[in-house]
């Protein structure tokens, strides 16, 4: 039997892990959730996303999943106890996965203002070398601008340039990328970092870390193989969500809509 694999994101950051892992497990289901709704998390506090979390929870609680992704930070940061808590399958985080293998000591991370706020980046990267400097960055104005039918890649790269200085500053040696919406602007932050810098994408990590419980990958000899065993959910605009998929993912995937409120919710 196929096992499913559960994913979820407040929109399309998301499917920057998605189809990391999906293409390396084509013959798998995957299941992606991306709260429409209610994006962005990342200016939300404490509480809102922990109620959000519950909520997920609940609603792939009833998708028979075998394994969940945390393919959110900011949920990631702030929830991961709730998730793990309340669903009785793996749950793997980009946060821990990414924290085991940064090798450098000078560690720059950009993230959503909430994950940031919860310093769960510099927690988890000084458990594992209690010698690294970190630093984390905020990046507000990231998230509603990579969340559009077409990308201003000139107000993109002013908010880079902003964001970015204080780490280079500090003459970091990689950055990681700390909310998963960022991984799909590699392009334009490339341009701006001096070439020795690593720009890390945490679902590399994630990937390595799950074939442990996934095992073996294939490589997908057809690009788009992985989008076939794989069924998109949103909380709002479905219609939307495929055309800004269609950015990322060059099909236009279908997108069905789901309600995560009023449902009983865990404790
Ligand atoms: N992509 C998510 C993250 O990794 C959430 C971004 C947001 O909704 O602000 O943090």
């Amino acid at each position: 039997m196929s096992i499913r694999v559960g994913l979820f994101d407040s929109g399309v950051g998301g499917l920057t892990v998605f189809k990391r892992v999906a293409k390396l497990y084509p013959h798998f289901s995957f299941i992606y959730l991306a709260d429409t709704a209610r994006i962005p998390y990342g200016s939300k506090n404490l509480n809102e996303i922990r109620k959000i979390a519950k909520e997920i929870v609940s609603w792939f609680n009833m998708q028979n999943i075998d394994v969940l992704l945390v393919a959110c930070n900011t949920t990631n940061s702030i929830a991961l106890d709730i998730i793990n808590n309340n669903l009785n399958i793996p749950v793997y985080g980009l946060i821990e996965s990414v924290s085991l293998m940064v090798e450098d000591d000078r560690i720059g991370v950009l993230a959503t203002p909430s994950t940031v706020k919860s310093n769960a980046y510099t927690k988890a990267i000084l458990d594992f070398n209690p010698k690294a400097f970190v630093i984390e960055q905020p990046c507000p104005g990231f998230v509603s601008n990579i969340e559009v039918d077409y990308i201003n890649v000139d107000k993109l790269r002013t908010l880079a340039i902003e964001y970015l200085t204080p780490l280079l500053k500090a003459e970091v040696e990689s950055i990681i990328l700390g909310c998963s919406h960022y991984p799909l602007i590699i392009p334009l932050l490339s341009e701006l970092i001096p070439s020795k810098v690593n720009l890390i994408d945490p679902a590399v990590a994630l990937s390595f870390k799950l074939e442990s419980f996934l095992g073996a990958k294939i490589i997908d000899p057809n690009k788009r193989e992985y989008l076939t065993n794989s069924k998109f959910y949103v909380t709002s605009d479905p219609d939307k969500f495929a055309i800004r998929s269609k950015n990322w993912l060059n099909i236009c995937p279908e997108v069905e809509l789901v309600s995560l409120r009023n449902k009983a919710c865990v404790s």
